[in-house]
């Protein structure tokens, strides 16, 4: 069970809350809309379905959005518990957390102090959202502090374009000017994958992929699909 979003110390043990909410009201509804089309369209809901695909247990769902990957859970999982930050979004998750095959809990924090206990958790799943944390390092370490040893954490994020040197001079400028205040917060040149293995997790497979698979390369057009694992 996650610790009540309004416990005092955040279920962390001492102290104020560590979290707080994030607010991205016009985003949270183009991102709404967006993403369904992105979900049927540009292959994106496969790549859920893969990200997906034979987790079990209880996993902790990171920065939920509108709750797209939901009814996509197997039915072997036995609790998603769903963090989202932003309240139009949370609302929209909450919708479809009804609907899901799996039972799923949508709960207010902020992935840099989550708040639900160490190590209760089997595996996490982060999709397009280290892109848009405020503390990259400081998310995935709590990650590591709320799976158990050996779980396992999915994700499916977008980032730097490696080996294109125009491209990733483009995401930089854009990452430092428009680009964050017009999409939510994020990053198109963030690293995920190393900062994965910065943390401390190993990394056990992943596959690269476009988004849209066709057509010219944009921004965010480089994703990064795969596993890893808490020592
Ligand atoms: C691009 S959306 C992705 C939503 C969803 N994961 C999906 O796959 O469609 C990024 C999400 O990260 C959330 N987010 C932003 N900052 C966050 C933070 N510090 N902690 C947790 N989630 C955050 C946003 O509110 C938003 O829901």
């Amino acid at each position: 069970m996650p610790v009540p979003s309004n416990a005092p110390d955040g279920g962390r043990g001492g102290g104020p809350p560590r979290y707080s909410t994030v607010r991205h009201p016009l985003f949270a509804r183009f991102y709404a809309r967006l993403s369904r089309v992105s979900d049927t369209r540009a292959g994106v809901g496969e790549h859920r379905d893969e990200l997906l695909a034979g987790l079990s247990g209880r996993v902790l769902e990171l920065g939920a959005g509108n709750g797209l990957n939901f009814a996509r859970y197997p039915h072997t999982v036995s609790e998603v518990v769903a963090i989202e930050p932003e309240p139009h979004m949370r609302r929209l998750a909450a919708e479809e957390a009804v609907q899901a095959g799996v039972p799923v809990d949508v709960v207010p924090g902020t992935a840099e102090a989550l708040p639900v206990k160490s190590e209760s958790f089997d595996a996490a799943v982060c999709a397009l959202v280290l892109c848009s944390v405020g503390d990259v390092r400081r998310a995935l370490s709590e990650l590591h502090r709320v799976l158990r040893p050996g779980g396992e954490l999915r994700f499916y994020e977008h980032g730097v374009a490696e080996g294109r040197p125009v491209m990733s001079a483009v995401q930089r400028g854009l990452d430092r000017t428009v680009w964050p205040r017009l999409f939510g917060g994020c990053h198109t040149a963030r690293a995920p994958l190393s900062e994965i293995r910065g943390a401390g997790f190993e990394v056990s497979g992943f596959r690269r992929v476009l988004v849209p698979a066709r057509g010219p390369a944009l921004p965010y057009s480089f994703h990064v699909l795969g596993s890893a694992r808490r020592g």
